[in-house]
């Protein structure tokens, strides 16, 4: 079999003006709930939106701001102050893709939405996940990684599908998550294609968003960032992509997010730095490797990832992820221990399923799902 790696996308810089936003309110006229609500989504967007020193063009026709790395949204948050950034980004700017009011709106209600369904446990209808878990009571994670295979079926506006990494700790009264991977998410993204996300949710009243839709994420790299599509995907019987995430957390304390073409390869994307979590601050109690579908409106879910069920026998015709592994206390990357692996299919298995294939030679510990 022919294992490809996933190229990561480089962009052609443009260099070209950004149009402002700038919204002119009359004072003296009586300002109605939904223009004042309007107003707060303007303002928040104008903060978001940093003056770009650079606008990109990617690819597949979307707008990158590259912004000052020390103007990005994530320091307008109270928490992160005196924040100190780790890395020195080497042209100064990170890229940001650009934020529209739609999708400012959507990642908040999505979030919302996500709550929602940890709180029950078990999704509602519309909503659908699959996981793979190790469970060993009492022990403590600091981060997650595994290759995800990567494919291209389309979803619907009002649907999205993702393949993903939780790292997770819970007490009776809130839940703390960080999530990650790759995902397909219209309402989010504004078009149908497979992109990176990250997220991260704290608290009772609900706090967190998508990528960097709200501030927390502290983006470092240059060239990888949220949203950012890839430029591979696999072909059901032919040939597969996979691409390597990681989730750690450093001696600081923070959570940080990398990618790369394997595990000895990865760039630093950036970080969720310890402050905005609660219970994630020294360890995680769980992290989950698997699957997750919606739709938001009484349409049918989608497809999960490749819209095939999983099997075990063909890599080339099941959405997978390998070398499924955790970071211990000492910062290392170990493998699941096969035993303590549960898998949670989700209330229609025949719909949507997991398995659990164990270790299996140079992939290590792997799983198929979809
Ligand atoms: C503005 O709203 C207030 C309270 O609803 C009302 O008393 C006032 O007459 C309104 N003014 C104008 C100019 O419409
Ligand atoms: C994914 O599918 C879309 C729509 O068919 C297409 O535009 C895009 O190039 C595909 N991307 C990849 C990486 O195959
Ligand atoms: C989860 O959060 C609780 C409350 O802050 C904390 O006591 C516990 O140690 C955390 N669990 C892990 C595994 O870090
Ligand atoms: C789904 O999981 C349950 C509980 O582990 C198991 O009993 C059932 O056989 C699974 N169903 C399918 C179709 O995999």
């Amino acid at each position: 079999m022919k294992y490809l790696r996933m190229i990561l996308m480089f962009f052609v810089l443009v260099s070209s003006s950004l149009v402002s936003t700038t919204h002119c309110v009359d004072g003296k006229r009586n300002i109605s709930k939904a223009e004042a609500n309007d107003m707060e989504i303007e303002k928040k967007l104008r903060i978001l939106n940093k003056e770009p020193v650079k606008t990109i063009i990617t690819e597949v026709g979307d707008t990158i701001d590259c912004i000052n790395i020390y103007k990005q949204p994530a320091f307008d948050n109270p928490l992160l102050k005196d924040h100190k950034l780790k890395e020195r980004c080497p042209l100064g700017t990170i890229p940001i893709r650009i934020k529209t009011k739609k999708q400012l709106l959507n990642a908040k209600y999505f979030i919302t939405k996500s709550k929602s369904i940890y709180e029950n446990s078990y999704p509602n209808i519309g909503y659908h996940f699959v996981f793979a878990e190790e469970i060993v009571i009492g022990k403590r994670y600091f981060g997650g990684a595994a290759f995800m295979s990567g494919h291209n079926l389309t979803v619907d506006p009002n649907q999205f599908s993702t393949s993903q990494i939780w790292i997770m700790n819970a007490t009776e009264q809130e839940i703390n998550t960080i999530e990650f991977g790759i995902m397909k998410h219209p309402e989010v993204f504004g078009d149908s294609l497979t992109r990176l996300f990250g997220s991260w949710i704290r608290g009772h009243q609900i706090y967190g968003c998508y990528n960097v839709l709200c501030n927390g994420f502290i983006q470092v790299s240059y060239d990888v960032f949220f949203g950012q599509t890839f430029s591979q995907s696999s072909i059901y019987g032919q040939v597969s992509y996979d691409v390597y995430l990681m989730v750690s957390k450093d001696l600081d304390g923070d959570w940080w997010l990398s990618m790369g073409p394997n595990a000895e390869a990865t760039e630093n994307i950036g970080y969720w730095p310890y402050e905005i979590l609660t219970l994630l601050r020294t360890s995680a109690s769980a992290v989950r490797y698997g699957g997750y579908v919606g739709a938001t409106s009484q349409a049918a879910t989608p497809p999960m990832v490749n819209g095939y069920l999983p099997q075990l026998g063909d890599y080339m015709k099941t959405t997978f992820m390998r070398k499924m592994k955790y970071t211990n206390e000492m910062g290392g990357l170990v493998n699941l221990y096969p035993h303590s692996v549960r898998t949670i299919n989700g209330t229609v298995p025949q719909c949507y399923n997991v398995m659990f294939a164990g270790h299996i030679g140079s992939w290590e510990n792997t799983m198929a799902y979809g």
